[in-house]
């Protein structure tokens, strides 16, 4: 049943968007998330297949190739999107691998949908790799794949990378299905995560959970002949060539001025740009906002705040909930501190193109980045990689990937408002040459760790573990 594609990713979404044109003709769109970036030059290279979900129910595409890759749809039933997609990934898993921020739902039909859709993506990998090919898995909403690919197919080497925290033991525990997870993910030669600290709390789940030797990095399989299966952290980036030459371009810089005019020349610029998601801390970043106020340590037309809020997740109880709370709480702020012409809070619920991104974080003194639980947070890499002027201030969760790297920006714990209050006017008054010393060694650090190297890194690794990968037994 091989297929022709020596690289396989399998994702929960295809790297193109579709698009359709004045006439309703469909088209596809390179979708603009970091993982494509990545992506695409190994999977021009390698003759690469992606397989995934068009991001709307009903009957997948045809598979077609766009912007050198081979795109294999597949399809969610209006049911399966409910109960595989916002259901158990995003109403279970997603708040159960982030610190339960809000408690996660168990439901039966929910998890029974989770293998079904697995099984599907699963399938659809195994018809597509050639004989020993790479399979690259992709994230929590496939953390089946590994296994039930293994399965069919036990020529491939497989590897697994989970884009978001993995939780310590005593959390994963609640999951009444935590052995298949476990046993899922250990279908895979290598599981890849973003922190250290997430392949520990890995390997010991594995230990606690399945009672399975692991250890410095290694999970052994001793009903599959000693199998290995390696654990290891990978930290994802950007393209931050791409973005520094971007922020360079004149028009963008037109427009990362006329955002400043727009915004009444205040003398500071302060910037969220989110998911809207209750991982990301929004409310905790408007309520330390709201107080510096109040407590007129920041005055309205000195300063204001742009929340750029992309729509997320809009079905979801807890993302309707948190629109709600975030609208009353800018509305709540406008409403007592704003001035006619002079807003204390742009709350933008939209998404926005590459080049007003890059505007935005140009136009912004201080970037604040205060999420309660973030795999990497790559707004926080973007900043940094757009500042090529070294001007501009990050303010950075403890609680993100991204601080295990960017040690040089003013770092806080979002739940302490006193001190995210005391970050924010730190991160304000910060000296000119401070600032840039700071910028000049964060961005050195992103330039250098770019998601390029990430890939290669990655693939790199799980191609070197040998012969053992990808000649496993069969089950
Ligand atoms: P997450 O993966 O949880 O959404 P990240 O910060 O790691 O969080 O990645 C978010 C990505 O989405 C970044 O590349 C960011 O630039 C992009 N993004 C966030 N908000 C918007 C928006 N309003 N418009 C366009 N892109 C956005
Ligand atoms: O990184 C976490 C993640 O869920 C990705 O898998 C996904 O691409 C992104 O956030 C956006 O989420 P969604 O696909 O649910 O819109």
């Amino acid at each position: 049943m091989a297929g022709d594609y020596d690289l396989v990713v399998v994702a929960n979404r295809l790297p193109v968007d579709r698009v359709e044109g004045p006439d309703g003709t469909p088209s596809w769109r390179r979708s603009p998330g970091g993982l494509v970036t990545a992506l695409e030059p190994v999977m021009q290279r390698e003759d690469g297949a992606w397989i995934g979900w068009a991001g709307t129910p009903g009957e997948p595409p045809e598979p077609f190739d766009a912007e050198g890759v081979h795109c294999v749809g597949i399809g969610l039933s209006a049911e399966e999107v409910e109960d595989y997609y916002e259901g158990f990934s995003n109403g279970t898993l997603w708040p159960l691998y982030h610190d339960v921020i809000v408690a996660p739902n168990y439901h039966r039909r929910w998890w029974e949908a989770y293998v079904r859709v697995n099984e599907r993506f699963a399938q659809a990998a195994a018809e597509q790799a050639a004989r020993g090919a790479t399979v690259w898995v992709q994230d929590y909403q496939l953390q089946l794949v590994p296994r039930m690919l293994r399965r069919r197919r036990p020529d491939l080497r497989i590897g697994f990378f989970n884009h978001i925290p993995f939780p310590p033991f005593e959390i994963f525990a609640q999951l009444p299905w935590r052995g298949a997870i476990l046993d899922g993910l250990l279908g895979a030669d290598l599981v890849g995560f973003q922190r250290p600290a997430d392949a520990s709390n890995f390997l010991r789940a594995c230990r606690r959970a399945m009672a399975l030797p692991a250890r410095r990095g290694v999970v052994r399989l001793p009903d599959e002949g000693d199998r290995q299966v390696r654990a290891a952290s990978f930290p994802i980036s950007i393209d931050a060539v791409a973005l520094d030459e971007l922020a360079r371009r004149p028009e963008v810089q037109e427009r990362a001025q006329e955002i400043r005019r727009d915004l009444g020349d205040p003398q500071y610029v302060l910037l969220g740009v989110d998911r809207l998601d209750y991982t990301k801390g929004i409310l905790h970043r408007l309520k330390s906002f709201e107080e510096l106020l109040a407590d007129g340590r920041v005055q309205v037309g000195e300063a204001v705040l742009v929340q750029v809020a992309t729509p997320s997740r809009e079905r979801v109880d807890q993302y309707v909930q948190l629109r709600q709370d975030v609208e009353v709480t800018v509305g709540r702020i406008n409403g007592t501190y704003a001035e006619i012409g002079k807003a204390a809070v742009h709350y933008l619920h939209h998404s926005y193109g590459r080049e007003e991104m890059a505007a935005l974080f140009l136009a912004a003194d201080v970037m604040l980045v205060t999420s309660l639980r973030d795999g990497m947070n790559l707004v926080a890499k973007e900043y940094v990689a757009s500042r090529y002027d070294e001007k501009g201030v990050l303010v950075l969760s403890e609680f993100t990937g991204a601080a295990d790297e960017l040690g040089q920006a003013v770092m806080v714990n979002p739940h302490d408002i006193d001190g995210l209050k005391d970050a924010v006017i730190r991160a304000l008054h910060m000296p000119a040459r401070e600032a840039g010393r700071r910028m000049r060694a964060m961005r050195r650090r992103v330039r250098e760790h770019d998601v390029q190297r990430w890939a290669a890194s990655f693939l790199e690794a799980l191609d070197g573990l040998g012969d053992q990968a990808g000649t496993a037994i069969d089950l």
